[in-house]
């Protein structure tokens, strides 16, 4: 039998790149690196071979998409923001065997997914600015999933909830993570670069918040039932779907786990941000 042995939200912001690799900005995301130092370190002490990554910069406008290629290797440097996240290099195995059982599952939940190994299909930040913590020295597998802009919040349950299906026969231990952000609303161009550390707008800030206090409070049908609405009113990065994944894999409405605070909430170029770690579902 396979299990999900870590589970967490996490941030991919181009800013932690900025803070390892751009000496003025030194330090700016310490506390995101480090968390996801951490989170590396326990995702290696629970024997984790593969992390499965909902990669919400792998934008996809139709079907589910699943990375399958047997190795991802290559230079990264971003279209969106290429004066914070540029020449990256990454170099891990993929996992072709875990990466076709889920989409065979996923389509047989009624959403069309597919599984590509096409040499030219590389990875994209939400995978790799993690990834570049989390796994290093590679000791783990990596598959990237692809994020749809136009499914429903229900849609991305049934993903979760095939992908926790396919996990479990798969005789994989997998780390699933949802890497995105809480509240997305990028500064107006003009304000931009002031905008760096804050979140734009209070009333984004005051969800995250108490989105923040409902997940470290267990409860998990409050937050379920705001999802849809706090994705539309707080500019979702991929309408949270990545977080709907997440939650459908951990069981959704009947998940009793508990959640730990890794990286304390902050701001980054107006999106709100975190690290929050996830007790794993149940073996089934
Ligand atoms: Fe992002």
């Amino acid at each position: 039998m396979g299990s999900i042995v870590q589970a967490a939200k996490i941030t991919h912001v181009p800013s932690i790149w900025m803070s390892h690799t751009i000496e003025q900005f030194h330090g700016i995301r310490q506390s995101a690196i480090d968390g996801l130092d951490e989170l590396g370190r326990r995702a290696q002490a629970s024997g984790v071979e593969t992390f499965l990554v909902f990669d919400v910069h792998w934008i996809v406008n139709q079907g589910f998409h699943i990375n399958a290629k047997a190795r991802h290797e290559g230079c990264f440097t971003s279209h969106e923001l290429p004066h914070m996240l540029a020449d990256l290099d990454y170099g891990y195995d993929g996992d072709p065997d875990l990466a076709n059982a889920i989409a065979e599952s996923v389509d047989k939940a009624g959403l069309r997914a597919m599984a590509h190994d096409t040499p030219n299909l590389a990875c994209e930040y939400g995978t790799l600015v993690p990834m570049h913590f989390m796994n290093e020295g590679s000791f783990a597998r990596v598959v990237p999933v692809a994020a749809n802009q136009y499914a429903s919040i229900d849609e991305g349950r049934r993903m979760g909830e095939a992908i926790a299906r396919a996990i479990a026969d798969s005789g994989r231990k997998v780390s699933v993570l949802a890497s995105g952000s809480l509240s997305h609303a990028f500064w107006p161009n003009a304000v931009s670069a002031d905008g760096l550390n804050k979140v734009n707008g209070e009333f984004n800030r005051q969800v995250d918040l108490r989105v923040l206090d409902l997940w470290q409070q267990g409860a998990w049908p409050e937050f379920l039932d705001m999802l849809p609405a706090y994705a539309e009113r707080c500019y979702g990065e991929c309408a949270m779907v990545d977080t709907a994944m997440l939650f459908g894999a951990l069981g959704w409405a009947d998940y009793q786990g508990t959640a730990e605070i890794i990286t304390p909430y902050f701001g980054s170029s107006g999106t709100g941000q975190c690290n929050v770690v996830f007790d794993p579902p149940p073996v089934p």
